[in-house]
Formats: structure tokens, sequence, C-alpha cells
């Protein structure tokens, strides 16, 4: 198992010389190597089993350093930046030739973001590289939000994990590209869609899930997956026809009848659509150790952080 710590300068040693380190962000946990060395950025692929074609985030401490990563920056992906970094969004900008073409799988394009988290942007502060950092998760699974759900999946394979405590925001960053200078959004995700058109003053453009798109494997039909099958649906009609102490229940607030409880996950008793989207991958992960077959799970209003964790759901249920 990895060693778990809030070690900064332990941690800053290991990406010196190219090795691995998790990382806490305010969405999820990071799989973290120097995004200008491409012996550390394989080691990201290795340990992920991440297919070559699925580009890497690279994370930064402050807007200063975007040009030593992109060039040609366009007026409002700043204007975005400026208002929501450090936070949960990511801006596809084009790539300048220091990022290796490993970190965007030959794409012109690169993603940014300025995580929104203390220890790690003062260990981005202690080195003087960018980190390249997808979900630090196996490929294709629910993404960590806890030192211990990296440490459970990828543990035997890195040597340190920096723990930040669970993820305030606990779902990945909105992905904003900026392909044809205008933004479109390839991912929703912590920072809602109506604050982006606020900032902008205009209504923004959501490119439409592709099962086969290979530019953006996180927008694959079926990604954020736990191993137990998913269905999503009215809850009550669906314990109808399915055996409900062998099923599990992810719900927004409500609780069920005849389902066991520690079957049962709420998201949020209180209702609150932030604490639904902290909560909604430690719930899938629970849910998936526990003696059941299937998990029911319901959608949420679809509105801010709702739409993003409506994404999830059914890319989990595809
Ligand atoms: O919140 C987050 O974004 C987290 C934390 C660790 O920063 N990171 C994250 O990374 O979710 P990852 O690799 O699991 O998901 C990033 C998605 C991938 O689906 C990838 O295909 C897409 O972003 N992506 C990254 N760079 C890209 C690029 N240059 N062009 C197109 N898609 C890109
Ligand atoms: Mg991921």
């Amino acid at each position: 198992m990895a060693e778990i710590g809030t070690d900064i300068t332990k941690a800053a040693a290991l990406l010196n010389q190219q090795q691995l380190v998790a990382i806490p962000t305010e969405t999820v946990y990071g799989l973290a190597a120097n995004a200008f060395s491409e012996t550390a950025v394989l080691k990201i692929f290795e340990a992920k089993n991440r297919p070559s074609f699925d580009p890497l985030i690279v994370h930064t401490h402050s807007i200063e350093n975007f040009t030593q990563v992109a060039t040609a920056i366009p007026d409002q992906a700043y204007q975005l930046a400026e208002a929501f970094m450090p936070g949960p969004v990511t801006l596809l900008l084009p790539r300048s030739n220091q990022v290796p073409l490993l970190v965007t799988s030959g794409n012109d394009l690169v993603g940014v973001r300025i995580p929104d988290h203390p220890l790690t942007l003062a260990l981005l502060k202690e080195i003087f590289f960018p980190l390249a950092a997808p979900s630090a998760n196996p490929f294709g699974y629910v993404s960590p939000t806890t030192a211990q759900h990296v440490n459970k999946q990828l543990g035997d394979r890195i040597p340190y994990i920096l723990d930040g405590g669970a993820c305030k925001v606990g779902i990945e960053s909105t992905i904003i590209s900026f392909a044809d200078g205008e933004p479109e959004i390839l991912r929703l995700g912590g920072l809602a869609l109506e604050e982006i058109e606020k900032v902008l003053g205009k209504p923004v453009k959501r490119v439409k899930t592709s099962s086969s798109n290979p530019q953006a494997p996180g927008m694959l039909s079926s990604h954020y997956a736990p191993s137990k099958r998913v269905i999503i649906g009215n809850i009550n009609q669906m314990l109808q026809q399915y055996e409900p102490d062998k099923v599990g229940v992810l719900s927004f607030s409500e609780e069920f009848a005849g389902v066991p409880a520690r079957q049962q996950v709420q998201l949020s008793a209180a209702g609150n659509i932030y604490e639904a989207a902290r909560n909604l991958f430690a719930g899938l992960r629970y849910l998936d150790t526990q003696p059941i077959n299937i998990i029911l799970a319901e959608l949420l209003p679809e509105a801010g952080l709702g739409r993003a964790i409506n994404d999830r759901l059914r890319r989990a249920a595809f």
C-alpha cells in the first residue's frame, strides 16, 4: 500500500524524481506526474491502465503560468479563468510545444486547470513544473474523493498519497474547449453551466456525448461506473420489480421502506445539491461493497450541479 500523509516536501521530492504522487483537489483526487517529463507521464498511463488516446489535464497554480503550457489564449478563456480559478473548471487551450504530445494524446489543445486545494496549491508552488493528472482511479471506474479510495485501488502502484481530506466539490471539473476560439462545454462538472453563461453573458454550446468519440473518453457513454449494475428510474416503481432486500438504492434525499438501511444512500437528506455532489462517488463506491445485485438510482433536478450529477449517473448506468 502507498504511504499516506501531508508532507509536501516529500511529495515534491518524489515528483522531482519522475515518480507518481496522488494529490487532493476540490473535485476528485488526481494521479500526478511532471507534465514536462514523458518518462513520468508514461507511468500515469501504466498505473491507471489508461489508453494512450485519453489526454491528461495539466495543473498549475496561477493564471500567469498558463503561458508555460498554452499559446494564443482567447480573451474569453482569460475571462473564465479570472472568474473561476482556482476552481472546478478546465480550459482546453492551444498547446505550447513544451507540453509533450503524450499528455494531450496528440491533440492540438491542452487541458489547463488550477485546483482549489491548499495542499496541492502549496505543492505546485514548491516544484518548477506543472502536474499532469487524471482522476486517480483505474480507467472507467468511479473517481476517488478520499485518500483511502485512492489507496484501495492504486495503493500498490504508487509511493505516496497526499492526504487533503474529503473533496469538497466531489465531482470532476467542468471542461470548456476553445477549439475554434469559442467556448464549448465538453464535460459538465463542478462548475455549473449557468455560472459560466452568466460570466460570458451568452448561451454556451454543449458538445453532445458520443460513445465513439476518442478525443474525450470522459465523455464515453460508459464511464465513471461501479462494478454493480446501475439502473436509473423511479425508485418506488422499480422496487415493485426487484426484490427489495437484494438491491441497493441511491436517492437524492428519500428513504425507502423494505430496503435494508445499510443498502441505501441518501445523497443529501436536506436536498442540497452541493452536498449531493460531494457524496455521489463515495455513495456509489459504498453500494458497490454491499451484498446486492443491482443499484437503483434516481436522477436529480436537471439544473446547476444536478446536470453534472445526472450525467455521471447516466454513464454509470450505461
Ligand atoms: O476535476 C478534474 O478534472 C480531475 C482532477 C484530478 O483535476 N481530473 C480529471 O481528469 O477528471 P480525467 O483525466 O479523469 O478526465 C479528464 C477528461 C478526460 O476525459 C480527457 O479525455 C479530457 O478530460 N481531456 C483532457 N485533456 C484533453 C484535451 N487536450 N483534449 C480533449 N479532451 C481532453
Ligand atoms: Mg477520470
